[in-house]
């Protein structure tokens, strides 16, 4: 059933104390990726709890969004947009900064990457401060796109970066 698979899902993320810094318990998805049943599960279990209207696109975010939100796309018949790190886009974007504990980054998506109103989950490994993804639902929104939602393998639910994110139903699998 549905707990069992979560389970199983829950039973290939290992933590890592203290990375990338002293305090940090980070939450390692490489023994999920790795194990056959447990990758498929996981990716089963997001096109599973999907309800209403089907995306047309799953947009993931460089790097680990890739690794989900392709599987996702594939799956459940969507296209995939993957949303870069600056400067990786060979033609026309738009940028969007977000800030980080230290300093700023950005994210890229190209301009054409889909039509006004084209229905849209945002996909990722992680839910942390939620930087990451609202700039993501930044750049949808400045396509014209339709969210559908955010969907996560993992929810840093302590961080409690769904409160800021009140754009579009926020879902995840495992929550801490
Ligand atoms: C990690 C993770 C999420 C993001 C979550 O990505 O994959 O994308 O952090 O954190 P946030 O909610 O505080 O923004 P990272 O930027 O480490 O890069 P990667 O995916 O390339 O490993
Ligand atoms: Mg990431």
């Amino acid at each position: 059933d549905r707990d069992a698979a979560v389970a199983q899902v829950q039973g290939l993320i290992r933590d890592i104390p203290d990375f990338p810094k002293p305090g940090i318990i980070f939450k390692d998805i490489t023994p999920l990726l790795g194990d056959a049943e447990g990758f498929k599960t996981a990716v089963d279990l997001l096109a599973q709890d999907l309800q209403g209207p089907m995306p047309e696109y799953i947009v993931g975010t460089e790097s680990r969004g890739f690794i989900f939100g392709a599987a996702l796309a594939y799956r459940i018949g969507a296209g995939f947009i993957p949303v870069r790190k600056p400067g990786k886009l060979p033609s026309d974007v738009y940028a969007c900064e977000y800030q980080l504990e230290y300093g700023t980054d950005a994210l890229e998506v190209h301009r054409d990457a889909l039509g006004q109103g084209a229905r849209t989950l945002i996909v990722d490994d992680l839910l942390a401060t939620g930087g990451t993804a609202r700039a993501t639902g930044d750049l949808l929104r400045r396509l014209g796109a339709e969210m559908l939602g955010y969907s996560f393998i993992i929810e840093l639910g302590f961080l409690n970066a769904r409160e800021h994110m009140t754009d579009a139903p926020v879902h995840s699998l495992i929550q801490y």
